[in-house]
């Protein structure tokens, strides 16, 4: 059994601001009593000055465009991303799929360009609550991670992540039991692992939904479960310290 990278990963969406910017990066600076990788996604806007005050923890976006450059307003590249040290881009995240569009299509194409620029992936997929009445979550999760494969090939997940987010646990209060996490992880590892056995050993799957102080522990102690995406708790700075001392 290999060892893989632990991750825990604060999804910001459209929330926060400098103070808790400020109160965040000396909180996460000063924080040594956990394995994982502490990982920051604010607004765009934040990125800049994370960056330049030189961090002791990882930065990452929580989008970026399908382009490279040209007439695409509103739009930010992944070698913007790369020039200003951003180490990971959340891609895919289930609001960006329902409110804004992206097919799995769009999503492969912005893999490729962050892999090519540098910049590690953390795709995000997972069904919707009808999928998983219907039984239909393997073959919608299977569909999303192969949608990329296909595109990049599987040896481009080398420096990715993936993250499993059930859409029906994210911001609801409902989390997947361990059990029920643990299930989907693995489902996940073997897909990746048919098409290459190594990749597949040394990939993060973090578990996104729902994730707090309280439930940190039960997940990441599950086999495939690498560490966690986490939305809303991750905008109170103890909560969220807590979480990444749970792996
Ligand atoms: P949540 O969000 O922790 O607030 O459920 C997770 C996410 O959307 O990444």
């Amino acid at each position: 059994m290999s060892v893989r990278r632990r991750l825990v990963v604060a999804n910001w969406k459209l929330n926060g601001d400098l103070t808790l910017i400020g109160k965040m990066s000396a909180a996460l600076n000063g924080l040594t009593d956990t394995t994982a990788e502490m990982v920051v996604c604010p607004a765009y806007p934040y990125l800049g000055s994370l960056s330049a005050s030189k961090v002791k923890f990882s930065i990452g976006a929580q989008n970026m465009s399908q382009y490279t450059s040209g007439a695409f307003t509103g739009e930010v590249s992944a070698s913007m991303l790369s020039a200003f040290d951003v180490k990971y881009v959340i891609l895919g995240h289930s609001e960006r799929r329902a409110i804004f569009g992206e097919s799995n299509e769009i999503i492969a194409e912005k893999f490729a360009l962050a892999v090519k620029n540098g910049v590690h992936p953390i795709l995000c997929v997972g069904e919707t609550e009808e999928q998983r009445n219907n039984d239909e979550t393997e073959a919608v999760i299977g569909a999303q991670v192969k949608a990329v494969m296909d595109k990049v090939g599987v040896k481009a997940f080398i420096d990715a992540v993936i993250a499993y987010e059930p859409v029906w646990a994210i911001g609801t209060g409902k989390t997947a039991t361990a059990e029920m996490a643990q299930q989907v992880h693995r489902f996940i590892r073997q897909q990746v692992a048919s098409e290459d056995q190594q990749v597949a050993d040394t990939l993060p799957i973090l578990y996104g939904g729902s994730v707090n102080a309280g439930n940190a522990k039960d997940l990441f102690a599950q086999a495939d479960i690498d560490g966690g995406l986490v939305g809303g708790a991750s905008l109170k700075v103890e909560e969220f310290l807590a979480i990444g001392r749970s792996v």
